[in-house]
């Protein structure tokens, strides 16, 4: 018997832990769904994160500019030249834990990367690349 509530217990307190990762990122793309045209895809995803966009100052920029084409790998950023952890939700559980943080850097680096803000589309596109790794 007292195994039993132990053991449920244990499960009451990590789960909504669990949850809690992976709610934040859903919860975003759940938002962003409204207004994007189609379901979000992992591939489009893929393809959007390596995609060298063309920028004023010359050269080109993507993502993978700072945080690598793998994500299970730290990146560098390439002004500072400080280490950016691995994206990768599957090495990083401390990846899209947080709604605000999210928004925050995906505002940044669209901006600084494609020179725009990225839609609702591309950053529903984003997550389910980087979750699934
Ligand atoms: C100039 C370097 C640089 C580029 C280019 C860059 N990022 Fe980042 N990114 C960072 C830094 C620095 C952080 C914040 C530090 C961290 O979370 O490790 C970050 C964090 C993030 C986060 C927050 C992750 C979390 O844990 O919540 C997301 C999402 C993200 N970047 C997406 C992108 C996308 C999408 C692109 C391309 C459009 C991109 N980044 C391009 C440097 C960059």
């Amino acid at each position: 018997m007292l195994r039993k509530i132990l053991s449920i217990m244990l499960l009451t307190y990590s789960l909504p832990q669990f949850a809690y990762t992976e709610n934040a990122a859903r919860e975003l793309q759940a938002s962003y769904q409204a207004q994007a045209t189609t379901p979000f895809s992992l591939d489009a995803g893929r393809i959007k994160w390596s995609q060298e966009v063309q920028h004023k100052s010359g050269g080109t920029r993507s993502c993978t500019t700072c945080h690598t084409t793998d994500i299970t790998q730290p990146g560098k950023h390439i002004k500072t030249k400080k280490d950016i952890d691995p994206m990768a939700l599957s090495v990083n559980k401390e990846r899209y834990t947080d709604r605000k943080k999210i928004e925050k850097w995906f505002k940044r680096n669209c901006k600084w990367t494609w020179g725009r803000e990225c839609s609702a589309q591309e950053k529903g596109d984003f997550l389910e690349y980087l979750l699934a790794q």
